[in-house]
């Protein structure tokens, strides 16, 4: 068995080669030249072969071809091979939105919209997908899904996740890490990275890499929930939280680390560490006065591997020094490598440390598209459409417009080839549509205007825009019948895309008011990774369609659905707030809202699980099985939804449970449950949901989960009903 080999190998290795295992380093580090042709030099075997290192990560700056990747992995296994053990070198990449780091492959939405599908299946696909071409490169490990709550629409990184709802959020990441890993170990197969472990999202300032302060019951209530699905999925691997928890960085918390994630969780893969974030405890965080004194707190609270990126040779040495001084017991080594190597075994590194793309044929080909671009389709969310403005009525003129009309980096967002995406147009242009392209195509070039209105600017921020003109533009409009504004951001991730603004750009604001004043009617198109403040200008909009980062084939989705050759289905996965001092989820305490001091509208703008359809919807006969619960009991609800439109459409069935009164202050309510159906006019179906009463549990101050008697309302598509249970359960 694995835990055998496991066992049989630790015992023969040196502490020399132990530590090492437990090393993670950038390839920039190990050689020079960008994509395929990158060369590694003299270094890359003085990581492997003299200091052991167990893994590597990073894209050599471009993305190279996947038969480069291979030449590249290849390299590296055979030093590997050469070392006394013959332990396989780990590849790790931040396969985000798709293999985006290897050249040709399929990309998908990225998480955020994934998550407006409301569709566990197409999620797990693009897993699927995403292991499929990773893996064709012979790069095992991906740097996904994000776990990260978006409850806080300033943090640059909201787009990376699936939203703010920790049950939409536990159950679209378990889904995509049974389509990486399934059957773990077969040739198709990666392994996940869970990260960034956790409540990474939520820091008071909304800036990247700043403190978070959340108590740990509600840690339990609202941030572990999803890691403790998509462990329960088999998750290999976990990334830590970057930031600090409660003054803490996450990376000394052993808590958080060993106690909860291995011991509560079970968790039996290793923990990875973000980038140079052990060096961070001294250097940023000013907690040790040296590197080796971080290392030591850092292995102590439970990491197993240390994305270095640059310096192993005094990493592995200061941790040579410090198990030799008993300030890291050997049994802690012991168990971090015991961890790393089981999941190199799970995975049949040592059968198959390389791959061949020409054992994957379906790499970057048609069956792949086709899945990307039915999971675009469903990501996009009609938030407003007047007087049936959409579809465009056939043959009409279109003026497109705005500062996203003509970017494939736009429609991508961050992590696409590069960290920041932004050598997109560059590597892409040509094999995909942006959405000037794909409305000529399907439209036809004469229906379609293009004038830009508004640029990025090349030199300025990663969502700055300027001005290139707005006359131009509504002069183009008296032309046309409809005018298509495409406002937003650009691409970005991370600290480099730290706002202090939520509201969108004054230029796009000018534009779209300037365009407004035309009396053509405008239909917003947004492509951005958080929710930017559209108050002054939605009610001047005709139609909105949000479109979120839908990746390369998001244009031909979103021409489809203008046109009505796609009915829309996608639904917000958080609140779009209405103001941007006023950015509470959906799921907040009663006292949130309540009232508004200055007067005029507290209601978000968009709410959380919002979408509208070209058809309607009807719900009737909503039933709760019982009346009253034991807390031990299945809680059954069922409803019917009937098409009463005139086509074809998808729903989602959402169900929110608000606990009425708790010892805790409930939140308003909760989502439960969701099912997206497909309806054809004139079709109806009743949507069953069974959950244990026990899921509707808080967690308490006393860090228990609690059932209280009382009454529970049940709210699915505008019905409402309620029950009772008639006890307390703590478990
Ligand atoms: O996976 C990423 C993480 O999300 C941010 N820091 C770097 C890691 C590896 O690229």
């Amino acid at each position: 068995t694995i835990e055998r080999r496991v066992d049989a190998l630790l015992r023969s290795m040196t502490l020399q080669e132990k530590v090492g295992q437990m090393a993670q380093v950038s390839i920039e580090s190990l050689g020079t030249g960008e994509g395929n042709n990158f060369r590694f030099s003299e270094k890359m075997r003085d990581a492997v072969v003299n200091y052991k290192v167990g893994s590597i990560l990073n894209n050599p700056g471009y993305p190279p071809t996947p038969d480069a990747w291979n030449r590249i992995v290849g390299e590296i296994q055979s030093a590997a091979a050469g070392t006394p053990r013959r332990i396989p070198v780990l590849y790790g990449l931040d396969d985000i939105h798709g293999a985006n780091y290897v050249n040709g492959s399929t990309l998908f939405p990225q998480q955020i919209g994934q998550a407006a599908t409301w569709n566990r299946e197409l999620v797990r696909q693009a897993g699927v997908v995403t292991a499929y071409e990773g893996r064709a490169a012979g790069v095992p490990w991906t740097f996904s899904p994000v776990l990260d709550l978006g409850v806080n629409p300033l943090w640059p990184r909201l787009w990376e996740g699936f939203g703010e709802d920790p049950f939409l959020v536990s159950e679209l990441g378990a889904a995509f890490v049974r389509g990486v890993q399934d059957p773990l170990g077969a040739k198709d197969k990666l392994i996940v990275s869970l990260k960034h472990y956790m409540a990474y999202s939520d820091p008071k300032s909304g800036k990247d890499r700043t403190d978070a302060w959340i108590p740990e019951h509600y840690l339990r209530e609202y941030h572990l929930p999803a890691y403790v699905a998509a462990v329960k999925a088999g998750a290999r691997n976990v990334m830590v939280n970057s930031a600090l928890i409660n003054g803490v960085p996450t990376h000394v918390n052993k808590q958080i680390l060993t106690d909860i994630l291995k011991g509560e969780l079970g968790f039996t893969g290793f923990i990875v560490t973000d980038w140079q974030d052990i060096e961070n405890v001294y250097r940023r965080d000013r907690m040790t006065n040296s590197i080796k004194e971080a290392i030591a707190l850092a292995i102590n609270a439970g990491n197993d591997m240390s994305m270095i990126p640059y310096d192993y040779k005094s990493f592995t040495t200061d941790l040579i020094a410090l198990v030799k001084e008993g300030k890291v017991k050997q049994s802690r080594i012991d168990d971090a490598v015991r961890r790393i190597l089981r999941v190199k075994m799970e995975i049949g590194l040592f059968e198959m440390p390389v791959t061949n793309v020409r054992d994957y044929p379906k790499f970057g080909g048609k069956e792949h598209a086709q899945i990307a671009y039915n999971t675009a389709a469903e990501s996009m969310t009609l938030l407003k459409n007047e007087r049936g403005t959409l579809p465009l009525r056939a043959g009409a003129r279109v003026l497109v417009t705005g500062p996203n009309a003509n970017s494939l980096r736009a429609l991508n967002g961050g992590w696409t080839y590069t960290w920041q995406g932004e050598r997109t147009d560059e590597i892409a242009a040509g094999r995909y549509h942006t959405i000037v392209d794909a409305l000529r195509e399907k439209m036809g070039a004469a229906n379609v205007t293009h004038v830009p209105g508004v640029l990025y600017s090349k030199q300025g921020k990663y969502f700055e825009d300027s001005v290139v003109s707005i006359d131009a533009a509504v002069q183009a409009a008296a032309g046309a019948d409809y005018v298509l504004l495409c406002i937003g951001e650009n691409s970005y991730t991370e600290t480099p895309g730290n706002t202090n603004d939520l509201n969108l750009s004054d230029n796009q604001l000018a534009l779209a008011r300037a365009l407004q004043a035309t009396g053509k009617p405008v239909v917003l198109i947004l492509n951005e990774g958080r929710p930017r403040i559209i108050s002054r200008i939605e009610p001047g909009a005709a139609a909105i369609v949000h479109t979120y980062l839908p990746g390369n084939y998001g244009a031909d989705a979103l021409v489809d659905i203008l046109t009505g050759a796609v009915n829309p289905s996608g639904k917000l996965p958080i609140t779009y707030p209405r103001y941007a001092n006023d950015l509470a989820p959906y799921h907040h305490k009663p006292s949130e809202g309540a009232t508004n001091p200055q007067g005029g509208e507290t209601a978000p703008q968009f709410p959380f699980g919002f979408g509208l359809s070209y058809t309607q919807f009807t719900y009737s006969a909503l039933r709760i099985g019982r009346t009253a619960y034991a807390p031990t009991d299945t809680l059954e609800v069922s409803v019917t939804v009937a098409n009463t439109g005139g086509r074809e459409g998808k729903e989602v069935v959402q169900l929110f449970v608000s606990d009425l009164v708790a010892s805790l202050t409930p939140d308003i309510t909760r989502l439960r449950g969701f099912e997206k159906i497909a309806l054809r006019p004139g079709e109806s179906r009743t949507v069953r949901f069974r959950l244990p009463v026990k899921a509707l549990a808080f967690v308490g101050t006393d860090l228990r989960k609690h059932v209280e008697a009382g009454t529970f309302e049940v709210r699915v598509g505008g019905l409402k009903g309620t029950f009772s249970v008639g006890k307390d359960l703590v478990f």
